[in-house]
């Protein structure tokens, strides 16, 4: 959220800058299997930020000392590339901001991956940021699911991830980064959505408890949306391969 100097209005005449509804979500677009070595895999274009998700494993965990003899382990690496946007340019290496992303998107695989039939395991996750415009870190979490579902690494669910903010008096869905930067607040959070558990809820500025409750019935309702076009995602490549064969 930045400074009230120069704050630009993020609601002109009822409407987003960029002309999208309260409740309204990016255009999303994801492509599963895309990166041939790897295990599992999957490309995100949502509103300008392209995002690619690699998995390898379950393989032994090496170092050894980095595994759990009960159980597998989620090793994520996020990462902005330099050339994602105008701010992070240049700059080498994670910050504060990669590594914290990476810890709460490893957290919220934790909770669906079945960890438990491959101890000793390691399940590398990458998320590389291409292109960047605010919400990356749900973005990548949506994708992530969807490269892990295609790895046919066993899941209970394919969780699905979004932002909400508040401008002004309202709460606006799926921020872009400039109403991130200039939001009173920033929510992103994880649904899984079969059974409605909450696996991730970051907040940054502050919401009312009437406030919160709307931004989770609008971040529920989005991710029908969200869920549809994972699910379409990974059937693609089947329906694809059963259309060649019935022609
Ligand atoms: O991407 P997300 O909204 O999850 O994370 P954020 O920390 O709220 O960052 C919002 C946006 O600011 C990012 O999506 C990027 O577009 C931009 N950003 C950047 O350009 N350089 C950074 N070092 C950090 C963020």
């Amino acid at each position: 959220m930045g400074s009230s100097e120069n704050k630009p209005e993020l609601i002109v005449n009822g409407k987003r800058l960029d002309g999208r509804a309260f409740d309204e979500l990016r255009n999303i677009k994801i492509v599963s299997n895309v990166i041939k070595n790897a295990d599992g895999s999957a490309y995100i274009e949502w509103g300008n930020n392209k995002i690619l998700a690699g998995v390898y494993g379950p393989k032994e965990a090496l170092p050894k000392h980095t595994g759990d003899p009960e159980k597998c382990v989620i090793k994520c690496r996020y990462q902005m590339a330099p050339f994602s946007s105008l701010e992070e340019h240049g700059r080498a290496g994670p910050n504060r901001r990669a590594i914290e992303i990476s810890k709460v998107t490893k957290e919220v695989f934790e909770n669906v991956v079945l960890l438990n039939q491959f101890p000793g395991n390691a399940i590398d996750l990458y998320i590389e940021v291409l292109q960047s415009d605010g919400g990356t870190r749900a973005a990548g979490i949506t994708c992530a699911a969807v490269a892990l579902a295609t790895s046919g690494i066993p899941m209970r669910d394919i969780p699905f991830a979004v932002s909400v903010g508040k401008a002004g008096e309202n709460l606006i869905l799926d921020m872009n980064k400039i109403e991130d930067n200039y939001s009173q607040a920033d929510v992103p959070i994880c649904i899984s959505p079969r059974t409605g558990e909450v696996l991730l809820l970051q907040m940054d500025g502050e919401l009312t408890t009437d406030e919160f409750r709307r931004a989770v019935s609008m971040v529920q309702k989005a991710g029908e949306t969200i869920s549809r076009l994972q699910v379409q995602a990974l059937k693609a490549p089947y329906e694809r391969i059963s259309e060649k064969y019935n022609q």
